[in-house]
């Protein structure tokens, strides 16, 4: 009696386990997170590195940059590349959590919010995902600058950067703001 009471009791706990075992695959990356937390704040960490390294007349002078530099370079590209990798190849991408709002949501007549954002991913995953595939590439060349110490491909890449993001947010993002860069 007790015997098969002990049975029954594992028998349960192993189909618990298998349940959870069989639950889906990582839930799907959250853009509005991504974007925020990780994406704004690592660039900011790079475009600062690299503005930092100039001399007065806007050119790159190497001597600025220090070992502490291209590490902190390195470590931002790193976060960077994982956070856009993530957006290019998962099978699905949440504009926002339900409930969240994102940036000008609500604050502007026309203005995309997290759902009209959603609608434009599901419309064309593959063009999103490009745009996220090209920002890990240029996160490699600055992985890449930075172990050669390679100031000139950190102008280079950094400089090009804004367009990368404002590619994807145009459209993606504010597709009705033909005024916006
Ligand atoms: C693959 C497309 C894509 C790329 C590349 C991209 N973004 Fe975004 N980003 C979006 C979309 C879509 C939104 C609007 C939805 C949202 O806010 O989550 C957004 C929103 C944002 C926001 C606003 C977040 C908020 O508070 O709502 C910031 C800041 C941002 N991106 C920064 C950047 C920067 C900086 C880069 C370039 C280094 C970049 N993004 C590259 C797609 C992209």
């Amino acid at each position: 009696m007790k015997r098969s009471l002990f049975l029954l009791l594992l028998g349960g706990g192993l189909l618990i386990a298998s349940a959870y075992a069989a639950s889906p695959a990582p839930s799907a990356p959250n853009l509005h997170e991504l974007m925020k937390n990780v994406v704004a704040v690592q660039t900011q960490v790079i475009w600062d590195a690299g503005n930092n390294a100039m001399d007065d007349a806007g050119n790159p002078d190497p001597s600025k940059m220090k070992p502490a530099d291209w590490a902190k370079v390195a470590a931002a590209a790193g976060k960077v590349k994982d956070a856009a990798q993530r957006l290019a190849t998962a099978p699905h991408v949440m504009a926002a959590a339900p409930g969240q709002k994102i940036e000008g949501e609500g604050a502007t007549p026309g203005a995309f919010g997290a759902k009209e954002v959603q609608k434009a991913i599901d419309a064309n995953p593959k063009a999103f995902q490009a745009f996220a595939a090209q920002l890990a590439a240029s996160m490699d060349e600055l992985l890449a600058a930075s172990k050669a110490k390679d100031a000139q491909k950190l102008f280079d890449v950094s400089g090009r950067l804004d367009q990368e993001c404002e590619g994807c947010h145009k459209q993606f993002w504010y597709p009705n703001e033909p005024g916006v860069p």
